[in-house]
């Protein structure tokens, strides 16, 4: 089995403190070329209502909660679950705990303790590509979520950060991180996923790039990923600090491509054009 959906291994190390996901998210907050934050887009989106109950499935270490709580609405609530305990401590002690609007349960997404049609939100960002049966998780999300909900889920197209993935191969030669696990939930194939549980799913697009005037973050990054924790030497994280620099001392710095967007999906038609959210340009291949 991958590490990227062995469930032991996601819990137990990879994500059993926020270290790994934390360094991945510095770099984009550093050195991203978008007109607003990621954070800022992912709330646009979710346009959560006075007196709604929002769930997030694999929600990490509440990152998106925490940028955005002063914007919800003080009648809302929010359900954080995670596969991870240790993700869970990180977001609610970043969230402070006096902030009694959310609420953090650990679970797996293909089996959440929820009733039926409870939740008017329900998000997995960033998520559906770890989990090991993903139709069994886009059902559980559907079922949770309201007749007239709205469903998010927030993933990578099958390009995305590979201009990274190409430089790692040019420091280490013979050195590859196989596509195949980041496909398993991405922009070109989670509408198929999707179809087959919703009436209606649309694919909103997330403009960014990288450019990154500093290797530092580059390398945390790159070391923070399963395969290359697995074959890249600890002891070569000087050396390939020096080659990022290099790079940026020649060209002012690197530019590193993104694919990122969200779906969102409701069982009634209509419902997403209803909430009034902006839909930008969609220039995917
Ligand atoms: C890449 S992080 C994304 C976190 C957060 N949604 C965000 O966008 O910042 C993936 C998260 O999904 C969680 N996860 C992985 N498999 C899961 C499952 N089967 N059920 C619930 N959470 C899961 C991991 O523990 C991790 O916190």
């Amino acid at each position: 089995m991958s590490k990227f959906t062995d469930q032991a291994y996601l819990k137990g190390e990879q994500y059993r403190s926020p270290n790994n996901l934390n360094s991945r998210i510095a770099l984009h907050d550093l050195y991203s070329t978008a007109s607003v934050p990621w954070t800022t887009w992912v709330y646009q989106h979710l346009a959560v209502g006075e007196g709604q109950q929002v769930l997030a499935v694999g929600c990490g270490n509440a990152t998106q909660w925490q940028a955005n709580a002063a914007l919800f609405p003080n009648s809302a609530r929010f359900d954080l679950m995670d596969l991870s305990i240790g993700m869970l401590r990180s977001g609610r002690a970043g969230m402070g705990a006096a902030d009694w609007r959310f609420n953090y349960l650990s679970g797996d997404a293909q089996d959440l303790p929820f009733q039926d049609a409870r939740y008017d939100r329900v998000t997995a960002n960033h998520m559906l590509y770890h989990v090991p049966t993903i139709e069994l998780a886009v059902a559980e999300c559907a079922r949770a979520l309201k007749p007239d909900g709205l469903f998010i889920a927030a993933t990578n197209g099958a390009t995305h950060m590979v201009d990274l993935y190409t430089l790692l191969e040019e420091f280490q030669p013979g050195f590859r991180i196989p596509d195949s696990d980041r496909r398993r939930f991405s922009l070109q194939n989670g509408w198929d996923r999707l179809t087959s549980q919703f009436a209606e799913v649309r694919l909103d697009l997330y403009e960014s790039d990288l450019w990154v005037t500093k290797g530092q973050a580059l390398v945390s990054y790159a070391f923070s990923l399963w395969d290359v924790e697995d074959d890249i030497s600890n002891q070569k994280a000087a050396a390939m600090l020096d080659f990022f620099n290099q790079k940026i001392a020649k060209d002012g710095g690197i530019r590193i491509r993104k694919e990122t967007g969200a779906f969102l999906a409701s069982h009634l038609p209509g419902l997403i054009d209803s909430l009034g959210i902006l839909q930008a340009e969609q220039k995917l291949p």
